[in-house]
């Protein structure tokens, strides 16, 4: 079955491609119903044999947000959003669901996009600090839990922290090959 294009189909994957990562929002809190929009976004995202290996916690509490935020110094901005999403995986095949995870993710970042908002991930960081971020979420050690995808109305998707990560891309001639690696563009005929 072929599906049609979408109407405004350019300007859809423009919006994909112009997705940047947003650490800094207003304060105004995400509506219920744009809440639960992205809800089901990320559990209809596919999954190694439709295993779904997730639980999703919302967290808007304002202090459980500066807990989180604390966990480590590059996520700091956590504590400044009105919405964070973990992440909570089995734990039962974690090169899968590692998988899954940033599927889920890139979805609602996309997502929150198209509905007017931004977001971005922040990562709880080596095995103590997922540990610390899994005490507060009440997660047992067993499962996984190492991110939140963060969601607001942004005010900026400039680097503020002091050690920003390099913006921009490479190019598509540095990561782009043909049939093997390394190989350039055939001649068309
Ligand atoms: C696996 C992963 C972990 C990340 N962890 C963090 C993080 O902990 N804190 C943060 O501020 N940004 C984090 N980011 C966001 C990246 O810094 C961001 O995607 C990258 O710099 C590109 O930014 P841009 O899309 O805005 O150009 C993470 C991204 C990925 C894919």
């Amino acid at each position: 079955m072929a599906n049609d294009a979408l109407p405004n189909a350019a300007e859809a994957v423009e919006e994909i491609r112009r997705v940047r990562q947003a650490r800094r929002y207003e304060p105004e809190p995400v509506p219920e119903e744009v809440l639960e929009q992205l809800l089901d976004v990320a559990r209809w995202t596919g999954s190694s044999r439709n295993t779904q290996p997730w639980h999703f916690i919302v967290v808007t509490n304002k202090e459980q947000l500066r807990r989180i935020s604390e966990i480590r110094t590059p996520i700091n901005w956590v504590a400044d959003a009105p919405l964070a999403i973990a992440i909570v995986l089995d734990g039962a095949n974690p090169s899968s669901e590692a998988y899954d995870e940033g599927r889920v993710t890139e979805r609602l970042l996309i997502a929150a996009r198209f509905l007017g908002l931004g977001g971005g991930t922040a990562w709880f960081g080596d095995e103590a600090q997922q540990a610390q971020g899994k005490a507060l979420l009440g997660v047992p050690e067993e499962r996984t839990a190492r991110s939140v995808v963060v969601i607001g109305y942004p005010t900026t998707t400039v680097d503020h922290r002091p050690n920003p990560a390099t913006g921009g891309r490479r190019s598509l001639a540095e990561v782009v090959s043909y049939e093997r690696l390394g190989d350039g563009r055939p001649d068309r005929p």
